[in-house]
């Protein structure tokens, strides 16, 4: 893994957003993998800023996002599509009929996994996916475990998970416990991966993604797998 420490989450962001941005001039028609969280909020900031300017073009870009809550509707300002609208799409030249969340309402949620591993796979290789990280290691909502799953799944949330993001919500009580996630595997098919960490809170979990082990404790350990990840972190996170 490349590692690359940046000053401050401003830093960070122009930094991943560079490397998106180089992507996408690269192949103005290509496949980004997204993430949600507070972490790309800066980046996406930066990648709008970069659209206005035409500097990058999002026309021809299809984009696949790693997950999506369970139940959540749509337009709950708490869903990942919603945040995906505000913090990107609606800013942005992008065809959102070629940006891809998994589907919080489906009323078959295995049925919705199957059909969005069989989206990403029709859309093709992410020529880059961009993930935050969870305090427990978790990857889009691949939560640490004796095993982890491969493909889209549904998962149910940890108390952990539940805690961190409870600061989005009304109250802890209204986190859905459950998610629809891609698997560690659809995650690596990506022919790229940028993972975004700051801050202290993040610093075990980007330890023990970068000893260079196999911890199904750890799911961002599995990106040791990939040839070509990059991460952009801040001192705090690298260092505690
Ligand atoms: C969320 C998301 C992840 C995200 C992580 C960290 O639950 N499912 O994709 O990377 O937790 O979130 P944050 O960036 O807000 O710390």
């Amino acid at each position: 893994m490349k590692v690359i420490v940046c000053k401050n989450y401003e830093e960070m962001s122009v930094t991943a957003a560079q490397i998106v941005a180089d992507v996408m001039k690269a192949d103005p028609a290509c496949v980004l993998g997204l993430a949600t969280g507070s972490t790309p909020v800066g980046m996406y900031k930066k990648l709008i800023e970069m659209n206005k300017a035409g500097e990058i073009d999002f026309s021809g870009i299809t984009t696949v996002n790693l997950d999506e809550y369970y139940p959540i509707a749509p337009d709950n300002d708490q869903s990942y599509r919603y945040f995906m609208n505000e913090n990107l799409f609606n800013h942005v030249n992008i065809d959102k009929s070629r940006t891809f969340v998994p589907n919080g309402m489906a009323a078959d949620p295995v049925a919705a996994c199957e059909a969005y591993e069989e989206t990403v796979a029709n859309v093709g290789a992410a020529a880059i996916q961009v993930l935050g990280i969870g305090q427990n290691g978790h990857i889009g909502f691949n939560e640490p475990d004796t095993a982890l799953e491969v493909r889209t799944h549904v998962t149910d949330l940890t108390e952990s998970t539940i805690k961190a993001n409870a600061r989005f919500f009304a109250s802890e009580a209204d986190v859905p416990t459950k998610a629809l996630t891609m698997g560690i595997g659809t995650i690596l098919n990506a022919k790229k991966i940028i993972i975004l960490a700051n801050g202290a809170a993040k610093h075990e979990a980007v330890s023990k993604m970068l000893a260079g082990k196999l911890d199904t404790s750890c799911p961002a350990s599995m990106l040791n797998l990939h040839s070509d990840v990059i991460v952009v972190c801040d001192e705090a996170a690298l260092n505690g």
